[in-house]
């Protein structure tokens, strides 16, 4: 059996690499990573490569950034060539970014089978490219490899075929629990003991001039109680150079770059509290039994909200300096791990494919 993995920005990695791994153990299966270079920056791909341990990707179609529209074109331009030489047997596609559906589409015309890791994903809220990446992904994939219920529930709903959809768990949560013993010598000694982890990048949050500067006002006000740690993002960069904020870098609000897997991790299982707009994070830190305040309106992982750490506060900025008051205070949310996210989801994808 040949296997393609297509992955392209950030989120992809750490969902692809234990798959890989557990397809690797089996002596029939070939693989090849096909990495379309949506991300591209040493620090949002790269090192992520390196901290997961997984091998080059064996093509890279280096489409780079671009509109929505210029992006997915490219990808799927340059991916039809590469798949069409592979000839795989399956190609898995990864989260809800538009590498996922670029490749799914090229491949649904072509008619080779799409497995997607992580189906089922929904915020009801078509406002976000990524809903409108999940629901066309799913409905041209032919295995569909759901992380929670309700992913199964959505996929039913949307007139998907049951044989298709398989509860497998968590892939995110199988790296996280392989790689937490690992996270040790990332504890900055530098860090306070206790502080705000803060990473925003959605369009949302970040590409309204005046939003984007109340946010910083009510980080700024967080950190005379609680000091910040804002890991900036490309896109928020930019943003913020766009839009001439300067943001004062002092031991109370620190600035940093794109953290590293490992980093991530290190300074999200020490944090406070972690605000974030992140959808993997929110997922993290339900494992990890941190409290989470998700800085958007919806979220397509409710299981973080009805089982794990993570409140849901909208755009809201009162709540948000609210929220963070009663988690000082020791008022967090009780959490419960959800169930399959045991570091056993790539076993399962593998088991799937290969029966
Ligand atoms: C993408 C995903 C989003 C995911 C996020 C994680 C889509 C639609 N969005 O958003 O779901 O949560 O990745 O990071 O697929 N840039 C760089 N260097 C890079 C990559 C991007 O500087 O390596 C800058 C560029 O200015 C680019 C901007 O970031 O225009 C946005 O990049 P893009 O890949 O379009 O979307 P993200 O915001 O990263």
């Amino acid at each position: 059996m040949k296997i393609v993995h297509v992955v392209g920005a950030r989120p992809n990695f750490m969902k692809a690499a234990p798959v890989l791994q557990a397809l690797a153990r089996h002596p029939g299966v070939r693989q090849a990573i096909v990495h379309t270079g949506q991300h591209y920056d040493v620090d949002m791909s790269a090192v992520f490569f390196r901290d997961l341990g997984l091998p080059e990707p064996d093509v890279n179609l280096e489409v780079g950034s671009g509109s929505h529209a210029q992006q997915t074109a490219l990808i799927m331009t340059r991916f039809e060539s590469i798949v069409l030489d592979l000839k795989p047997d399956v190609v898995l596609v990864y989260g809800d970014v538009n590498s996922t559906v670029a490749a799914s589409l090229t491949c649904a015309k072509l008619l080779i089978p799409v497995g997607h890791v992580e189906a089922g994903l929904r915020a009801f809220d078509r406002t976000m490219p990524e809903e409108i990446n999940r629901i066309l992904t799913d409905q041209m994939a032919q295995w569909l490899f759901t992380s929670s219920p309700d992913g199964n529930e959505n996929l039913l709903r949307e007139g998907v075929e049951p044989k298709k959809i398989h509860l497998v768990g968590n892939t995110m949560i199988d790296t996280l629990v392989r790689l937490l013993p690992h996270v040790a010598e990332h504890h900055a000694r530098e860090f306070p003991l206790s502080y705000a982890l803060v990473t925003l990048h959605r369009p949302s949050n970040v590409d309204h001039p005046d939003f984007l500067r109340a946010i910083l006002q009510a980080l700024l006000d967080i950190s005379q109680e609680l000091p910040v740690i804002f890991s900036v993002h490309p896109r928020t960069r930019r943003r913020l150079l766009d839009y001439g904020l300067n943001v004062p870098n002092s031991d109370r609000f620190r600035l940093i770059g794109p953290m590293s897997y490992l980093e991530s991790l290190a300074r999200q299982q020490r944090a406070t509290v972690v605000i974030t707009d992140s959808g993997g994070m929110q997922e993290e830190t339900t494992f990890l039994g941190v409290p989470c305040l998700t800085l958007r309106d919806n979220t397509e992982r409710p299981v973080t909200v009805t089982m794990g750490t993570n409140l849901v506060i909208g755009r809201d900025l009162q709540r948000l300096r609210t929220e963070v008051r009663r988690i000082l205070a020791g008022r967090g949310k009780p959490r419960q791990v959800p169930p399959l996210w045991d570091g056993q989801a790539a076993t399962r994808i593998a088991q799937v494919l290969l029966s």
